[in-house]
């Protein structure tokens, strides 16, 4: 049957509305049946309206409505009246409203969803992805994809008026290593050949300065082939940002000018800038982390001058070994039992940590003389002991954490120790504050110790700092990048760096990368060929958009602002994918797979 056009959402009706006929199509939320009268909740993606049949009033169409069922589809005539007194819902715009239904047609029956869509019940996220146009019916991922595309409007707006351009490079390219494993495909005219999907496209951006757009920028799907987690996708979406004749400063300025607009439109509220700026080497001594969540202090003090002449073996070879002894106070935690204590050692040595070294603060100078409880405390001298909690400022009462170890992995199970602490503290719960913070100067390059070789930090167009260039080959490691990262809330929102621009200097960075001019000249041949005819000085960076909706959204896993996201083994539950494909299909691409 054929039905007729809604004059209004689900959202409009209100008092002003009285007496008026209008038409509502939309989904059925909720049946009542109260004595012979049918009350149905009428549900769009705008709001709730109630619809009442009343065999007084109607007795067709109440008839008919005796068949409605949760999730049907259904189109409604009727007059607009004011609820009987006393059964207003305040909740609702329409509240004060609703609706005498003179026509009634079925446009869809459902079957009994497999679970109820409303936003407080508790279903397993598999059932939610399987059934996922089912789970986005739900207000709370409807204002999920709301923000969303409230976001995208921003950022356009944002950077049309500050002159950049938005224009698309391909997702068909040339697989270039670029940290993560590429997704490949298969061409079936050139056979034995593979297009790969861009990690991002940085090497298209970098292209657009040399051809002169100096103001580029791009809301773009990028793919990576990585083991995925609640904030890793292997497709997601990035704000991609490239500017020709600019230093860190005017990227810096940028992206916080956007930041400002975000917040103030999406949150109306005023982020102070500038962003605070920290260090690679500083966030990682005082937070054990690149993207530290300074939502809380507990930051971590090395002690190394304080055990310089340590009788304890432990530090003794953690400082023998150019290593790092790193230490934490967890206030308030001296109370812990034996067996809590066994639980953070576990979870320690679950990172690779040798062991937790803890001692209870018994009293300090404050109170007398300082007195540590601790399986260690023989082995410490009593200025050692001072040293410690003066260093620390401990407070009678305070647990005491000490790791120590080769520096940077030492560093990180303390940083992952500071974290598991403020959980357990409760210092995040509830907790609405926003921090955001660069991070600079970060290292240009990282030592493998598997493959024996150095890897890009970052990516391998990333200029060193001008005064370490001459280090890139005698002391490559204490290279710095002119690379920034911006964190909010212990996220790495967004990343990028200053290029190198000069093909000499570029062809020094793939030596110290131990990439051969033969395989630079395979692999960044165009790149490299590009930089001959006029490269200007440039330098961008990227937003991952989908971990800054889900912090904006206040969720959990990028899953939930995304319409059709992967598990984390990477399989679309509803449409079954990756699937198993046709012989004929495989032979026309030139592939057969192994068994
Ligand atoms: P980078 O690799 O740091 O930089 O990526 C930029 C930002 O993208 C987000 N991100 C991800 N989000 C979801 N799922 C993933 N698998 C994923 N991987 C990364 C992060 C990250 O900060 N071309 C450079 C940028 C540049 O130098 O301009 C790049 O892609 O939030």
């Amino acid at each position: 049957m054929d039905f007729k056009a809604r004059t209004y959402t689900c959202n409009d009706l209100t008092e002003k509305n009285i007496d008026e006929i209008v038409t509502l199509n939309g989904w059925v939320d909720n049946r009542r049946d109260l004595g012979g009268v049918i009350f149905i909740d009428l549900r769009d993606r705008y709001g709730i309206t109630q619809v009442v049949f009343e065999p007084t009033y109607n007795k067709s169409t109440h008839e008919i409505a005796k068949q409605l069922r949760s999730e049907f589809v259904i189109s409604i005539v009727g007059k607009v009246r004011r609820r009987p007194e006393g059964t207003d819902n305040s909740l609702l715009p329409t509240g004060n409203v609703d609706v005498m239904v003179d026509e009634l047609i079925i446009l869809n029956q459902a079957e009994t969803p497999p679970f109820q869509i409303k936003d407080d019940i508790d279903i397993s996220e598999e059932l939610r992805l399987k059934y996922r146009y089912l789970d986005l019916r739900r207000t709370r991922m409807q204002n999920n994809l709301k923000l969303r595309h409230k976001f995208y409007h921003i950022v356009r707006n944002f950077f049309d008026s500050k002159n950049f351009l938005e224009i698309e490079t391909p997702v068909l390219m040339k697989s270039t290593p670029e940290g993560a494993r590429d997704f490949l495909v298969p061409s079936r005219l050139h056979k034995g050949s593979f297009y790969a999907l861009p990690q991002s496209p940085q090497t298209y951006k970098q292209l657009l300065m040399v051809a002169g757009y100096d103001r580029y920028f791009q809301i773009t799907k990028c793919f990576r082939d990585e083991d995925l987690r609640a904030d890793r996708q292997p497709e997601f979406t990035q704000i991609d940002v490239e500017m020709s004749f600019i230093h860190e400063e005017d990227i810096f300025g940028i992206v916080e000018d956007l930041m400002v607009k975000l917040f103030k439109e999406l949150k109306n509220y005023d982020l102070p800038t500038p962003i605070k700026r920290l260090t690679y080497k500083e966030a990682l001594e005082k937070y054990g982390s690149d993207k530290p969540d300074l939502r809380f202090d507990m930051e971590m003090k090395t002690l190394n001058h304080v055990f310089e002449h340590s009788e304890f073996r432990v530090f003794k070879d953690a400082l023998k070994n150019g290593g790092i002894i790193t230490s934490l106070v967890a206030p308030g935690c001296g109370d812990y039992t034996r067996n809590q204590l066994d639980v953070l050692t576990d979870f320690t040595k679950k990172l690779g940590a040798a062991g937790l070294i803890w001692m209870r603060v018994k009293s300090t100078q404050q109170d007398g003389n300082v007195e540590l409880e601790a399986p260690i405390a023989k082995f410490l001298s009593d200025e050692e002991k001072n040293n410690i909690v003066s260093t620390l400022n401990a407070k009678q009462g305070d647990l005491v954490l000490i790791i120590s170890g080769p520096r940077h992995k030492a560093l990180e199970q303390m940083g992952a120790l500071r974290l598991e602490m403020a959980r357990r503290l409760k210092l995040l719960e509830n907790n609405k504050e926003i921090n955001l913070l660069w991070i600079t100067k970060f290292p240009l390059l990282e030592w493998d110790d598997e493959t024996q070789r150095y890897y890009a930090m970052h990516h391998p167009f990333t200029s060193p700092e001008v005064e370490d260039i001459d280090l890139l080959e005698k002391e490559p490691a204490k290279v710095h990048a002119r690379a920034y990262d911006l964190v909010m809330n212990g996220n790495e929102i967004a990343g990028g760096s200053i290029r190198i621009h000069d093909s000499k200097l570029q062809s020094k960075m793939f030596n110290a990368l131990g990439i051969t001019k033969e395989e630079a000249e395979e692999k960044f041949g165009f790149l490299m060929n590009a930089f001959k005819y006029g490269a200007p000085p440039h330098g961008g960076i990227a937003f991952g958009l989908d971990r800054m909706i889900m912090l904006f959204a206040e969720e959990s896993s990028i899953r939930d602002v995304i319409a059709f996201p992967k598990t984390t083994s990477g399989l679309s539950l509803m449409d079954q994918s990756p699937s198993k494909v046709s012989e004929e299909q495989l032979r026309e691409l030139h592939i057969k797979v192994r068994k």
